[in-house]
């Protein structure tokens, strides 16, 4: 019996493990545009997180040239505020080079165990996003930064604090400088009972 369809299995295997290990946080992207098209893909495969009770729980909010101003224009006042005008100006710079933002939310639930095991889901939508876009060649950047938090930007984007809370802010674009990560020996992290 021949064992090429084993062979295929492993190349596969290595493959998909060789994209889990390299996507990386990025924080430099390319000027260059990302089609609308390939993100709603993307958002299509990450709705297919494993998700308890088939509650669906996420919400992906893309953002378009003018919610995108309004944030960066958010972001200079938190940070100006937080810090100083130099800092906000800076950040807001920074912010206005990320071509593409995303921002996913989880339901909110009265029941804790319900809530838990729903953020759990987005935050498993969230990697099966960032995924898909490593494989199309682009980086993402998921931040929990004070914007997320703030109440000013749920204005902006229309969620309802009572209703939904904000996951991630997703940067994503081609990118211009993908770091090096590391991680502990498996060895480190692993305990094998018997
Ligand atoms: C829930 C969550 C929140 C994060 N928030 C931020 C953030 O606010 N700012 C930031 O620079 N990176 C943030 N990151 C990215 C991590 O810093 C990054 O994943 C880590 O440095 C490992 O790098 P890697 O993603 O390339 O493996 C966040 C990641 C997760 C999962």
């Amino acid at each position: 019996m021949s064992d090429a369809p084993v062979q295929q299995f492993d190349k596969s295997l290595q493959r998909l493990a060789e994209r889990i290990r390299s996507r990386r946080t990025v924080k430099l992207f390319l000027k260059q545009p990302v089609s609308t098209k390939l993100i709603l893909e993307a958002i299509e495969v990450a709705r297919w997180a494993p998700n308890h009770h088939l509650t669906e729980p996420w919400h992906f909010y893309l953002l378009g040239r003018q919610s995108i101003a309004a944030s960066v224009d958010l972001i200079r006042v938190i940070v100006t505020e937080r810090k100083d005008a130099k800092v906000g100006e800076f950040k807001a710079q920074d912010a206005a080079t990320r071509p593409g933002w995303l921002v996913v939310t989880c339901r909110k639930s009265d029941d804790a165990l319900r809530q838990q095991e729903d953020y759990a889901s987005v935050c498993c939508a969230i990697q099966n996003f960032s995924l898909y876009l490593s494989e199309a060649g682009l980086a993402s950047k998921w931040s929990t930064g004070e914007i997320t938090r703030d109440q000013r930007f749920y204005d902006l984007l229309g969620i309802d604090t009572e209703q939904e809370f904000i996951v991630g802010l997703i940067w994503y674009g081609y990118p211009k400088i993908t770091p090096t990560q590391q991680r502990r020996e498996v060895a480190e992290i692993v305990t094998e009972l018997d």
